[in-house]
Formats: structure tokens, sequence, C-alpha cells
């Protein structure tokens, strides 16, 4: 990454330190459903020895509806190596949210933060309802184009009811206040049409989305799917890390847990059961190498027993590259999340979110402003994403025993030209948004009485239509949109189904098993898949 001044980094520091003296002391009121509580149990109190119908591996995203679903029937083991996510008021609450990032990873918060081999930071959920419960919580279904692709035969029906499942307990309309009204105002100035109102579906234009928090500030996370759970049937244990999956040749037959004392238990099906890997797109393939599926080359240098010769496990480590820019306000507005998306053609769309700390601006301080006008700045941060991603890479284990150590992930961010090209479209359209009558107000007068923007970071480049110069800021100022995927395909790793390839009662059911991330936000489609 690029190197940066210890001058940058004073003033960096300096303007922290203003961020954090306005930290809202609110202590969140949980206004969460919390009734799924009754059967959550601290894994320290689980026996030794117990026998499932399912267990799923994975409290998050894609696991709590997953387990809901399954209890209507069978008994069912939920594992979540996370904690309870209402001993973290912060995560609740969109407000905390927004500073909650900059916490230390003492490898309990429910923030898991990794570094991957490109440099760039990036960050894990680690609690009960995942990446849920630590997200911005924009909701919104997938495009149409992800239901065509190869590999799964989707009945349209059961999806739509999936989403609505979903919707009806978790997703709300959101009252847009001061900064997402601006910025839908210029997204429609700046072309990104139609108006397409509040909707949930994707849609080209600018449309107002759904959240998962509510107009409160309160976040509604997957964990709140399981209160339509039969609570007779699930069993959810927090503080459970999968060390790994147990097999009988190349059938899963359980799986070895530690609880937060470190001490090992063990979990069986019954004949007829499954296990569900849910661990995410890091934790599913990190979990399967460990179990001894994977490459042989791989497993053999760790030492590691093979059960199966799986050279596509932890292969196509796909990110989605974050572009934008983020600019100081010269006036207050209300810290915000994301809930306005302007969508163009080609899956390229835009958000924005509102912060009163810097932690999601990437460490390119090249160009810090002389000072803040105000004592109290708010960051207007301005991101871009594209759903499909051509450059591709891969995860590898770090350690052969320790799953708490974080694997090694490499994205290869622009590695392939068509990513370069999208970035260099979407910052070209960015920059007409940033024309617009709108975006002129949070403009500023300089010492030399020039207007103009306040940049934190590389202001966008001088001349959009210079294709070089753009290229260069989209690799200069990479970020992560959090929405990394892979791992685990559908078509190479597992079946139309979701079935591990060759093995027997094992099926993976998570972002892992995408190729491509869904629509602009995936938590509504993960959502949809545990359904
Ligand atoms: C900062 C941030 C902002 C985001 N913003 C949005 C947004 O606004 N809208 C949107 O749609 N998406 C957003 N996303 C993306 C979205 O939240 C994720 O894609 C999604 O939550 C992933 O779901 P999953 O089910 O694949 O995995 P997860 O939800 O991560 O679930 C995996 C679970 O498995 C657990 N686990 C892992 N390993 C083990 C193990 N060995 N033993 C036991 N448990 C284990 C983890 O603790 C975790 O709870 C954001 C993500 C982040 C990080
Ligand atoms: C689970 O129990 C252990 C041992 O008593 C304790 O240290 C830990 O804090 C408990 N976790 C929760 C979430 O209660
Ligand atoms: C684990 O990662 C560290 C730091 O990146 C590296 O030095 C070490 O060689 C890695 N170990 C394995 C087994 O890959
Ligand atoms: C375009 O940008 C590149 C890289 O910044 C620069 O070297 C080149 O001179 C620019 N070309 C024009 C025509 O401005």
């Amino acid at each position: 990454m690029e190197n940066y001044s210890k001058a940058n980094i004073l003033i960096l520091n300096l303007i922290i330190s203003i961020f954090q003296l306005q930290v809202h002391s609110s202590h969140a009121i949980p206004n969460q459903d919390v009734s799924y509580m009754k059967f959550v149990h601290n894994a320290t109190d689980l026996p030794r020895k117990e026998e499932f119908d399912y267990i799923i591996i994975g409290g998050g995203t894609a696991g709590c509806p997953l387990a809901t679903t399954l209890s209507s029937k069978f008994s069912v083991l939920l594992l979540e190596r996370g904690s309870d996510p209402n001993k973290y008021p912060s995560v609740l609450n969109e407000q905390g949210l927004l500073k909650a990032f900059d916490t230390e990873d003492d490898g309990k918060t429910p923030f898991q933060h990794f570094v991957s081999e490109d440099g760039v930071e990036n960050i894990r959920g680690r609690v009960l309802g995942g990446g849920s419960m630590v997200n911005a919580g924009f909701y919104s279904r997938a495009h149409k184009e992800f239901f065509e692709s190869a590999g799964v035969d989707w009945d349209m029906e059961l999806v739509e009811k999936a989403y609505e499942w979903v919707e009806e307990s978790v997703v709300s309309q959101p009252i847009l206040k001061d900064w997402q009204s601006a910025f839908r105002s210029a997204l429609l100035e700046g072309g990104i049409v139609p108006d397409n109102g509040f909707d949930l579906r994707h849609l080209v234009g600018t449309k107002t989305g759904g959240s998962i928090i509510d107009d409160k500030g309160n976040r509604h996370g997957a964990v709140e799917l399981l209160n339509k759970a039969d609570p007779k049937n699930l069993k959810v244990a927090i503080e459970a890390t999968v060390r790994r999956i147990l097999f009988s040749d190349l059938s899963a037959n359980g799986v070895s847990y530690l609880d937060s004392k470190g001490k090992l238990h063990t979990a069986f099906i019954h004949e007829k059961g499954e296990i569900f890997l849910s661990a995410g797109a890091i934790g599913s393939p990190q979990l399967l190498l460990l179990s001894g599926i994977g490459p042989k080359s791989h497993l053999s240098s760790l030492k590691l027993p093979v059960v199966l010769h799986q050279p596509h496990v932890g292969q196509s480590m796909t990110d989605n590259p974050r572009f934008g820019t983020n600019i100081i306000l010269p006036f207050q507005v209300v810290p915000t999340s994301g809930k306005v998306v302007g969508i163009l053609q080609d899956n390229i769309y835009f958000q924005s979110i509102a912060s009163p700390s810097p932690f999601l601006v990437p460490p390119t301080f090249s160009l810090l402003p002389p000072h803040p006008t105000s004592i109290n700045p708010t960051l207007a941060i301005f991101f871009g994403k594209f759903s499909e991603v051509h450059s591709k890479g891969s995860l590898k284990l770090n350690s052969s025993i320790d799953v708490k150590k974080s694997p090694i992930v490499q994205f290869n961010y622009y590695s392939h030209p068509d990513d370069l090209a999208r970035c260099v479209k979407g910052v070209r359209k960015l920059g007409d948004v940033f024309k617009t009558p709108t975006l002129e107000k949070i403009k500023t007068q300089n010492l030399k009485g020039n207007k103009g923007f306040m940049f934190l970071g590389l202001p966008l480049p001088g001349n959009l239509w210079n294709d070089s110069a753009v290229e260069e800021y989209c690799k200069k100022t990479v970020a992560t949109y959090w929405h990394y995927h892979g791992g685990c395909l559908v078509g190479k790793v597992v079946d139309g189904n979701y079935k591990v390839i060759e093995t027997e009662n094992l099926r993976v059911v998570d972002g892992s098993t995408f190729s491509v991330s869904p629509g602009t936000n995936p938590m509504a489609t993960l959502m949809m898949l545990g359904r």
C-alpha cells in the first residue's frame, strides 16, 4: 500500500481524536425481539457428546434462517463461534455501528479484522447473526441474471416466498434523513434514472432500498429469524468454535468443537441426518480444508490427512472492490448508513454513508485538507461497486491445527482488465454526480477563495477522460465492499443442491457458494437461501 508521511499520520490522528470526542455516549436500549435467547446456550454448558438430525456450522446470515427452517421438522444444533449480540449494544444500533469498526480486535469483539495478501483491510462477523449483525443493513434482492446463471435449478415461486418470509420479520422501509435525501437527489440529477421510489428489487435507476435497521436505528439481523424456530427442536450454542467435520470414509457424520474454556465437544448426526456448513466465504472453505477436503498438495504440505482431493476448495475467492471518495462535510448531518442506491445498466452502482469516523477511508492519505472547517466534521463517503468481478484469488490455511487463525486470502483486485474498465466507468459516473447542484452545496472555499470539495484521501482525478489516470486512481484507492464470496462454488465444490460433490451428508449454504455477488448487496439473497 501507499507510504504516507509521519506528518500526515499526525494530522490524521488529530482528526480522529476530534471525531472521537463527539462519539455518542448513548446507551442503546436493545429494542430487538430476543425471544430466541431461550434456546441459546453457552457451549460450556453443553454435553461432551450429543446427537441431532441436522448440525449447522455457523450461526450467520444464512445459518440462522436455515436452522429455523429445519427446526420445523427435525432436531437441529446450530454452532456459532461468536457470542450473544446483546453483549454488544454498539452493533445493535446504527449510530453505535458507525463507530464500532474502530475497535481493536481482541479475539472477542463481533468484528474480526483480517488483511488480505493484497494489503486491503477487511472485516468478518464473529457473533450470532454473523455478517448481518455488523453490516450496514442495506437490503436488496438479487438481479434477474443471478437466477439464470448455471448450476442451480431455482424454483422462483419458492425464492419469492423465502424473500417474503425474511422481509416480514426484519426488513423495513427507511425514512430518509438529510444526507440520504441529498444523495438521492444528486444521483437523479447526475442522470441515474428513472426514480424507482422505494423498491426491494434490483432495478436500473435510483431507489431507496430496504433496511434491517429500523427508523429508531435498531438493527434486526439474522438472529431475529431464529424467533420463528420451533423451540423444542432447536439448540443454539454460542462460543462454540468448530475445529473440523468428522468423516467415516466420504460420509460426514459429526463435528468437533471447542467451547470458550478450550474443552472439546463432539456432536453426531442420526442416520439420514446432514451437516450444513454456513461459516461464510472465509470460514467454510477453511473448515473443509481443515477437515481434509481440498487440494491434496496444500493439505499434504501441512501434514493434514486427505479425505478427498478437491482442487477447487478455496479457489475463486472474489471481493468486489470498493471505489469512491470521501468528503468532509462543511455542515452537520445525522450520521447514517446506506439507504439509497443508484444502479447503472451493467450492475455498477453507488451508495453513500455519512459517518463521524474515518474508519472506512483506505490508508491513502496523501492529500489531507489543511484543516477541517468545523470541529465536529462528518464525512460523506461515496462508494461504488460492480457485481460481477473477473479477478479471482484463493484461500489457504495458515495453520493446520488452529481454526481461530485467519486463513491466508488473496483477491487479486483489478488483475483482470474488465474490472478496471468497470471501475473507470463507475468513477466517471461519480464525476457526473459530483457536478450536480445538490453536491455543489457541500463545496467549501479554500484559503485562496476557490470553491471545491474537501477531500479526505485522494480527490477524484482531475481529468476523468484520461483512462490511465482513472485506472491509477482505482488501483491506489482500492478498498473492500465487504461482499467477498467464493471458495466453495456451485458446480465446482457443491452441486446444484449445495451438496459437497463426492461426499455424503454434507452441504454448504452461504456466500462461499456464490460466483457472483447477487444484486447490489448480498444479505437478502443469503437469508433467502438459508430459508
Ligand atoms: C462491514 C460490512 C458491511 C456490509 N454491508 C452490507 C449491507 O449493507 N448489505 C448487504 O446486503 N450486505 C452487506 N455486507 C455483506 C453481508 O453482510 C455478508 O455478505 C453476509 O453477511 C455473509 O453471510 P454468510 O452467511 O455467507 O456468512 P456470515 O454471516 O459471516 O456467517 C458465518 C458465521 O459463521 C461463523 N463461523 C465461522 N467459522 C466458524 C467456526 N469454525 N465455528 C463456528 N462458527 C463459525 C461466523 O462467526 C459467522 O457468524 C456487509 C459486510 C460487512 C462486513
Ligand atoms: C460461557 O461460560 C464461560 C465459562 O463459565 C464464560 O467464561 C463465558 O463468558 C460464558 N459466555 C457467555 C456468552 O456467557
Ligand atoms: C502464516 O502466516 C504467517 C504470516 O503471514 C507466515 O509467516 C507463516 O509462514 C504462515 N504459516 C503457514 C503455515 O502458512
Ligand atoms: C493521463 O494520465 C497519465 C497517468 O496519470 C499521465 O501520465 C498522462 O500524461 C495523462 N495524459 C493526458 C493526455 O493528460
